[in-house]
């Protein structure tokens, strides 16, 4: 019988090896004071990074940190109003996208997207195997939108094992409310997943309140790597169901997540100042909108920490991507052929400076 995960993973167990010392403190009630049993390099003095670090990072960055990120899911279990066993943190929201990928798919298997978007799940998808359907977005003459029900129809035509939407979606920054996902959801075939990307989610205000815990036949993907700022640090998390996280923690590397990592992310989270800087993109965001769309251009909603212009080609593109470069300024212009007359501009001080204003007076349709 066909099954939503992939075909291997369903009869067999495969447990973590090494579930680490705090997972062995917390199932015995025992605090170990002598760690002799997991090979770190203890007594190393560590100068050069404790020079420049302190002690603290040296000891975060000596020890193995906990597989399991409890601590962390706690507060993220807070956070999102949902249970331990409903979360599971990984680096990043990419290695979240190819674990999901490598639970639910063997190769061969058909996975469903939209035509130019983020391309992180084209590349794992292809790494793990599976061919990929895409579908256009709709154009509504506003906003470049995901096409719900173009996304199903490619689902059940192939038969597809995963569905991925980013939400808000990069490079688009276009959204779906999420009673639609939500509906969406509802109407996929059991042996489909939602691999639902948001990542940008604390940038859409027409989002919030952002956290709301599990779709079922859903995985949630979240990142600290936007508006937690830590992108280089490699923490995101995924929400679901406990029957689907079991099988995710059958392919999840369990290390992935240093202690180094998990402290930084407890630390943000814990700070109500960590999410000041979403006042700050979307009045960076409005303006440059305003700026851009009364020089001429077309300007996407977003809801994101970027915004996307979209020009009337291809080349118009590429030659305002050249003469920024020509400036020493990089700005995105997606490679998929769908979106290749598309540039991605990322919101921070520096995009509503001058030389970058000007430039693009100077290159407005
Ligand atoms: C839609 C989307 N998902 C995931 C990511 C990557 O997130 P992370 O840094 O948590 O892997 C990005 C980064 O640009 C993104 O645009």
């Amino acid at each position: 019988m066909r099954s939503r995960f992939a075909a291997h993973l369903i009869e067999q167990d495969n447990p973590n090896p090494f579930p680490g010392i705090p997972a062995l403190e917390r199932r015995t009630g025992i605090s170990i004071t002598t760690r002799l049993g997991s090979n770190e390099c203890l007594d190393a003095p560590m100068q050069a990074l404790q020079d420049r670090f302190g002690m603290q990072f040296c000891e975060l960055a000596r020890l193995y940190g906990d597989p399991e990120c409890h601590a962390l899911r706690e507060t993220l279990a807070v956070m999102n109003h949902v249970d331990l066993d409903e979360i599971v943190v990984d680096g990043g929201a990419d290695a979240l996208i190819s674990l999901c990928l490598r639970a639910f798919c063997d190769p061969g298997d058909k996975v469903v997207c939209s035509a130019g978007t983020y391309p992180s799940f084209g590349y794992f998808a292809r790494a793990a195997g599976c061919v990929i359907e895409e579908v256009a977005y709709h154009d509504d003459g506003h906003a470049l939108q995901v096409d719900l029900q173009a996304l199903l129809d490619a689902v059940v035509r192939n038969e597809a094992k995963v569905v991925y939407i980013a939400n808000p979606d990069n490079p688009t920054g276009s959204w779906q409310g999420i009673g639609d996902i939500a509906e969406f959801v509802t109407r996929l075939p059991e042996t489909c997943t939602l691999v639902l990307d948001e990542a940008y989610i604390d940038f859409c205000e027409a989002l919030q309140p952002a956290f709301g815990g599990t779709l079922p036949g859903c995985v949630r993907l979240r990142s600290l790597s936007k508006a937690y700022a830590l992108a280089g640090l490699r923490v995101g998390y995924a929400l679901a169901a406990p029957d689907i996280l079991e099988q995710l923690h059958k392919v999840r590397i369990h290390y992935a997540v240093g202690g180094l990592a998990q402290y930084a992310a407890q630390v943000a989270l814990d700070d109500p100042r960590t999410l000041a800087t979403l006042t700050e993109a979307s009045f960076i965001r409005d303006a440059l909108t305003a700026h851009l769309s009364n020089l001429g251009f077309r300007v996407l909603p977003s809801g994101t920490n970027f915004v996307s212009l979209l020009l009337p080609s291809a080349q118009l593109a590429q030659s305002l991507v050249e003469y920024l470069l020509e400036q020493r300024i990089s700005v995105h212009r997606p490679r998929h052929p769908a979106l290749d007359r598309l540039v991605r501009i990322t919101l921070c001080a520096a995009a509503l400076d001058e030389p970058f204003l000007s430039i693009l007076q100077e290159t407005s349709p």
